[in-house]
């Protein structure tokens, strides 16, 4: 009985900003990039812990739309490791059981990247286990203002009419269309802020900080996110025990 009262309280969808590989570097007096390489082996690791744990969707932010203010050589390094990245862990992943997609405006990032998203993507494709989207080139700004493109020429073209606009319409045209809202949002690195990520989606996620920086977050560090999770109550606007989360499309 109380397993099951556990298991109903582990989100089905967690969201994490890797935050904080430069700083965890700096401390160790070495260049940033090798926070980049440490922080590679947490998400490897955080994505194996959600299997564990139950969660069935797992979103990561690993580059921003305003990433690429950073020097040259470290976005060349950050394109090189996600690369490899991908071509390193595909069969791992899709062995696990684990469905890779990225999400952002994936069609400007370097064509050795796309290459190894697609293939990923198409390796991983009939895996089941766990749903790992991968936030590259991603900005939750650029993200609404696609869909809204998409939605002012379906309805220029008369293939959508305004009055069919509503919240679970804008929710398809998304990037993260058919993947469900974000139970939890997690931080590490301990800054408050959400850094352009998920506006939309985030809504009604519960948000958890943690000043442990990225490269030192590992599967006790999440078992302890959900257990916090866990002990949260989700109002949406209700009273207390009456929290639901109304449909799309209601509001
Ligand atoms: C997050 O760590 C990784 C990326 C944004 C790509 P940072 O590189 O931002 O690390 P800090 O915040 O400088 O410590
Ligand atoms: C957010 O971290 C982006 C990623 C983790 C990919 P940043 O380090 O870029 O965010 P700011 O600059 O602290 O807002
Ligand atoms: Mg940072």
């Amino acid at each position: 009985m109380e397993a099951q009262k556990n298991s109903e309280k582990i989100p089905a969808h967690v969201a994490i900003i890797m935050d904080g590989n430069g700083r965890w570097a700096k401390l160790r007096r070495l260049p940033r990039v090798q926070g980049h390489l440490e922080g590679a082996e947490s998400a490897r690791i955080v994505a194996d812990a959600c299997i564990d744990e139950g969660v069935g969707f797992l979103t990561l932010y690993a580059f921003s739309t305003e990433n690429w203010a950073r020097p040259r050589e470290e976005v060349e390094f950050l394109m090189a490791q996600i690369t490899k990245y991908l071509a390193e862990n595909r069969e791992e992943m899709r062995e696990r059981g684990i469905r890779f997609r990225a999400v952002g405006r994936t069609e400007r990032l370097p064509h050795q990247v796309r290459k190894e998203i697609e293939v990923t993507e198409n390796c991983t494709a009939q895996a089941g286990e766990l749903h790992l989207q991968m936030a590259l080139n991603y900005g939750a700004r650029s993200e609404i203002v696609d869909a809204c493109k998409k939605l002012c020429s379906e309805a220029c073209e008369g293939r959508l009419g305004v009055q069919e606009i509503d919240e679970a319409a804008i929710g398809r045209r998304l990037y993260t269309a058919g993947i469900p809202d974000p139970d939890l949002l997690i931080r590490a690195g301990g800054e408050m802020r959400l850094s352009n990520f998920m506006l939309w989606q985030l809504s009604y996620s519960e948000i958890y900080v943690t000043d442990t920086l990225w490269p030192e977050f590992r599967a006790p560090h999440l078992r302890l996110a959900l257990r916090e999770y866990a002990r949260r109550e989700r109002r949406f606007g209700s009273v207390e025990g009456e929290g639901q989360q109304i449909s799309r499309g209601e509001a």
